[in-house]
């Protein structure tokens, strides 16, 4: 017979059945997935979590495997405004296994934290993070086949299957950089053209360091090679970026070395400073693609042994998880019309940090300044575009609707020097 007298005890009952078995706790897989199980893994993640995910490829590889990306968001349609791009690449080189692993338990870590912790899912409410877990599938499937777990200063595996470095084979800003483009390569060429990253990384290994741009000069010497500090007119944001990563992760501010190189001052290095680099994927993005990206190194050993990748993925966690946060500092906004009508293809340019001159056909150029606080690092700014002309031609009418359903947004990451 039911009482009243037992009613605190069936809703204790209840509530101890819906609390999550091991709270927040994510536990990774701790094993290197191969091509066909990393396929499986993205499509079950998709599968249990359609609402917040989005499976895409971006092309196919030399060998035709897919370039697999992982859209993890609330707000993943083209199009949906303020919520700014955020993308992590890994895998570039095949042999450098960790960040492969680490970005598919980071995936899971997004989906599954969407629904068990608030923090999460707030950023996730208003930000879209892109994540490509390998850029060279066949570069893996040969460190793999050949046995190179373990290995850890190796070659095997590391270019593409046309031998080509992918970390050498971009349009380089400083240099001409004469070599055939690889499919990869086209492939995250075309995809930064069309999604407008303004945050990134790039996965490494076989070194503990954040590294930040530039990775070339001019005049460089490619016999010499010659390590300079190549200051970027954003060095200070990129500093604060790469010191982000390093001091979040649990060892690279401790400047741990590897082997008989010493460790970098607070785990970050200015990339040509290090040593230059033509053709490599950071200076591309941010001089081509308007996007600020680093290159981590996360691990000194290349392929470890698969029983280490727990204690990878605990190092770098919240490390992952508190640099794409940066993707909110800066001036973030719409260009609309003075009807509120999102435009899209408008031209922005920033002189300096503060004076920004917004143009599209048809408008007249407008000039404003916009201060980020320091305290805050952020601002919204929104901008009104006027209508240059006051006769229009009746089929003008038709043009700017078609502006209107191209919605587009301009996002600009500019930040005083803060935090
Ligand atoms: C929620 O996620 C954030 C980001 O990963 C983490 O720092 C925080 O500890 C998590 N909160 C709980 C209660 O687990
Ligand atoms: C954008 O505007 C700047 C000047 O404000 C100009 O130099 C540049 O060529 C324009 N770019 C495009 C793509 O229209
Ligand atoms: C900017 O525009 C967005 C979208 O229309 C709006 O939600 C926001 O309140 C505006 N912000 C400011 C500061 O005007
Ligand atoms: C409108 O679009 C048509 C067809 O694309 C083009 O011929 C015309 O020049 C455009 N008009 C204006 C004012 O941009
Ligand atoms: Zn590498």
């Amino acid at each position: 017979m039911f009482t009243k007298a037992y009613f605190p005890f069936i809703l204790l009952v209840v509530l101890l059945a819906a609390w999550p078995a091991s709270g927040d706790e994510f536990v990774p897989d701790n094993t290197y997935h191969d091509y066909n199980q990393l396929e499986l893994f993205l499509r079950d993640i998709h599968t249990t979590y359609p609402s917040i995910t989005k499976l895409y490829s971006i092309g196919k590889s030399f060998q035709g495997r897919q370039l697999y990306v992982m859209a993890v968001g609330k707000y993943l349609e083209s199009g949906e405004l303020l919520h700014p791009k955020v993308k992590y690449v890994g895998n570039m080189h095949g042999n450098e296994a960790v960040s492969r692993e680490i970005l598919l338990s980071f995936i899971k870590y997004l989906a599954i934290s969407y629904e068990t912790n608030s923090t999460v899912r707030e950023f996730l409410g208003k930000t879209q993070v892109h994540i490509m877990p390998t850029m060279n599938p066949d570069g893996f499937e040969v460190a793999k086949t050949s046995n190179q777990e373990g290995t850890c200063g190796g070659v095997v595996g590391r270019n593409n299957a046309e031998d080509l470095d992918l970390n050498r084979n971009f349009p380089d800003y400083f240099v001409k950089n004469d070599v055939d483009r690889a499919v990869e390569t086209r492939a995250l060429m075309n995809w930064v053209a069309d999604t407008h990253f303004v945050l990134s990384a790039n996965l490494h290994g076989g070194a503990m360091v954040a590294n930040y741009p530039f990775d070339n000069y001019y005049g460089v010497d490619s016999e010499k090679s010659e390590a300079r500090y190549s200051k970027a007119p954003d060095d200070d944001v990129f500093i604060n970026l790469a010191k982000t990563y390093s001091f979040s992760h649990a060892k690279m501010h401790l400047e741990p070395g590897c082997d008989s190189e010493s460790g970098f001052k607070n785990g970050i290095t200015n990339g040509a400073e290090w040593y230059p680099v033509t053709g490599g994927m950071q200076d591309f993005n941010y001089m081509y693609a308007g996007c600020m990206e680093l290159t981590l190194e996360l691990s000194c050993c290349k392929y470890p042994p698969h029983s280490d990748l727990l204690s990878y993925w605990s190092d770098n966690k919240d490390a992952l998880y508190n640099y794409m946060t940066k993707v909110h500092i800066g001036v973030l906004g719409v260009v609309t019309d003075e009807d509120a009508n999102p435009l899209s293809g408008v031209n922005i340019t920033v002189a300096g940090r503060e004076e920004f001159v917004a143009s599209s056909p048809g408008y007249s150029v407008t000039e404003l300044t916009v201060v980020v606080p320091p305290e805050t690092g952020r601002i919204m700014q929104n901008i009104t575009l006027t209508k240059a002309f006051i006769e229009r031609a009746s089929h003008a009418d038709k043009n700017i609707s078609d502006w209107i359903t191209r919605l587009f947004v301009m996002w600009y990451l500019i930040m005083s020097m803060c935090q």
